[in-house]
């Protein structure tokens, strides 16, 4: 029996039912696997802001180094939209990435068979899609410095910087280039070379990469273009290798190809824990009610057996789950307009169902 120490960092809004969610999936697979767990729960963003003034408290920070993963909810939500700076509750997600150096933020956008109705898309366009975007997660325009806001004599001024380095650009690549390789084999990396000194140097390192992975096929893309492609032809794409912020925007663009921005999990690895969460955020109206979407925190679980655990098969029985609870048509209401929807419980509860069918078949 192997013990894991996982660090559950709820937040706020749906954070706390999709994590308790994805938590009893966490157990349940740890029980067919002999692994348990030790979980200790903190909070963080609002919640943390309420309680102790500070969006993450230095000693949580110091647990999720020390643990062998951490799961987080989301973090956000209208009472607090009025905090500025260090005082906001996503400065706490911030702290968490450079704090735990997560260079790397995986989001697959993968389109499962059962939803291609449920995008926006025409269904022919959907159908298939499997993208895996590799973002660049701890530097970019979010942390560059200065950033400052200033009074001037009539007028109000801010300021963000955008900068990179050669060997930031390097080890995010590097990543893109090896997922790849157990993929599809095709790298776009997403720039906007045309304007900023940042993407040519961006471009000018990846490229200089790529000829290194001659198996790879291997492009550019402006990220205007990218977002147009992506509502265009999204089957065009394996890995999209993009920068902080681009990253940002695009995998919330791509999330709609599967139909609910509620079904995109993600990881953010670097070289000691790494952290797993869903790409959505702390949804506000729908908190509370029970009916919040857990397959992307329960898909992220999947990840983290995946990376931080090393268990492969875990993980594909997870994502094997959830792809036949959508078969059975179990749906939440982001994925349905009829009234059918089920409830975050109920959604949990088939996944946890589909193990036990599975040790009976086993046993
Ligand atoms: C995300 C979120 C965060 C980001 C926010 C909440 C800070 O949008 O993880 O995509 O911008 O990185
Ligand atoms: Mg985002």
């Amino acid at each position: 029996m192997m013990t894991k120490n996982v660090i559950v960092l709820p937040g706020d809004g749906v954070g706390t039912e999709v994590t308790d969610a994805a938590v009893r999936v966490m157990e349940a697979v740890g029980e067919l696997y002999d692994v348990s767990f030790n979980l200790e729960r903190y909070h963080v963003g609002g919640a943390s802001l309420d309680e102790y003034d500070t969006p993450i408290k230095d000693e949580v920070i110091e647990a999720c180094q020390e643990s062998d993963a951490v799961l987080l909810g989301a973090v956000g939500g209208p009472k607090w939209d009025g905090n500025t700076g260090d005082k906001r509750p996503e400065a706490a997600l911030l702290a968490l990435r450079k704090e735990l150096e997560l260079f790397t933020n995986l989001r697959p956008v993968k389109v499962y068979d059962a939803l291609v109705e449920s995008s926006s898309l025409k269904p022919e366009i959907v159908q298939g899609v499997d993208i895996l975007v590799v973002r660049e997660l701890t530097g970019g325009i979010y942390f560059g410095r200065p950033r400052f806001t200033e009074d001037l004599p009539d007028d109000r001024r801010a300021v963000d910087t955008l900068e990179y380095k050669t060997s930031e650009i390097t080890r995010i690549a590097k990543v893109a280039f090896e997922a790849a390789g157990s993929r599809r084999g095709r790298v776009t990396s997403v720039d906007k070379a045309n304007i900023l000194e940042t993407s040519r140097l961006w471009r000018d390192t990846v490229g200089t990469l790529a000829t290194k992975y001659t198996e790879i096929d291997f492009e550019h893309m402006l990220v205007d273009n990218c977002a147009m492609q992506l509502v265009r032809y999204p089957k065009q794409f394996d890995v999209i290798l993009t920068t902080n912020m681009f990253g940002d925007i695009l995998s919330d663009e791509a999330s709609m190809l599967t139909g609910s921005i509620g079904m995109l999990p993600s990881a953010s690895l670097g070289n000691g824990t790494a952290m797993y969460e869903p790409v959505h955020g702390s949804a506000p109206d729908i908190a509370g009610k029970g009916v919040a979407n857990p397959l992307a925190t329960i898909a992220s679980v999947a990840m983290m057996f995946r990376f931080s655990f090393d268990l492969e098969e875990a993980a594909q029985q997870i994502e094997q789950s959830i792809e036949n609870v959508l078969n059975n048509g179990v749906r939440t209401g982001d994925l349905t307009d009829t009234d059918a929807a089920v409830g975050t419980d109920e959604m949990t509860e088939a996944i946890l169902n589909e193990f036990q069918q599975h040790t009976s078949v086993a046993t």
